[in-house]
């Protein structure tokens, strides 16, 4: 086990976003991002029917979140953070698998998010979770004039030997990784 870390996957419930956990996810959000979303831009984001808002509770306290939109073969990022208290436990990792899970429960084969060319933290992890950079977005941004990364994970078809469609899907989640 890394030093520093809290245990080897603390155990933690993710759950749907509820309005009342808006305060901690804003907090979350302003110590996470420089150019961070607003009240507003959740809430207008979350209205939207295909637009969906999980978060990850540790002893009832919110330690992160992650709004997703849900498009025909893909599911999409639109914000995702954890707590800076807690990262490097995992909790990015269990998020990812959740929606990993997902795609496969969905029919869906694609996980795709843009990430800031300066934010090389978040480039790492998704890069450790088998996303792979696909293309450079230029001046993606109202708020600044850097670049962003399209980063995709690619669900691949399984192979039809194997019995159990959970197994199979876990499988080739697993090779897509490696
Ligand atoms: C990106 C983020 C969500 C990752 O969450 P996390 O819970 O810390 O990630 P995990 O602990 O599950 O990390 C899994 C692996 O990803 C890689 N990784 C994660 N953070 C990393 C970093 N800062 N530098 C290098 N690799 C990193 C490592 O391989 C790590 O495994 P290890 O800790 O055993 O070495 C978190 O860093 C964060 O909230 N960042 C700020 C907000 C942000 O940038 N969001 C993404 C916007 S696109």
């Amino acid at each position: 086990m890394r030093a520093g870390k809290l245990s080897e996957q603390l155990d933690v419930q993710i759950r749907w976003l509820i309005r009342r956990d808006m305060p901690e996810v804003l907090d979350i959000e302003r110590s996470s991002f420089e150019h961070s979303w607003t009240e507003e831009d959740f809430l207008s984001s979350l209205r939207q029917r295909h637009c969906i808002g999980m978060v990850v509770e540790l002893n009832e306290e919110i330690i992160g979140f992650m709004i997703y939109e849900l498009h025909k073969i893909s599911l999409r990022v639109l914000n995702f953070a954890v707590a800076e208290q807690y990262r490097r436990n995992g909790i990015g990792v269990q998020m990812i698998q959740k929606l990993v899970d997902k795609l496969s429960q969905q029919r869906r084969s694609e996980i795709e998010l843009t990430v800031r060319e300066t934010n090389l933290s978040a480039q790492l992890f998704f890069q450790s979770q088998g996303f792979k950079a696909v293309q450079v977005l230029r001046s993606h941004y109202h708020d600044t004039d850097e670049d962003a990364y399209l980063m995709r994970y690619q669900l691949m078809e399984a192979p039809d030997w194997l019995p159990f469609e959970g197994v199979r899907n876990r499988l080739t989640a697993y090779k897509d990784a490696a």
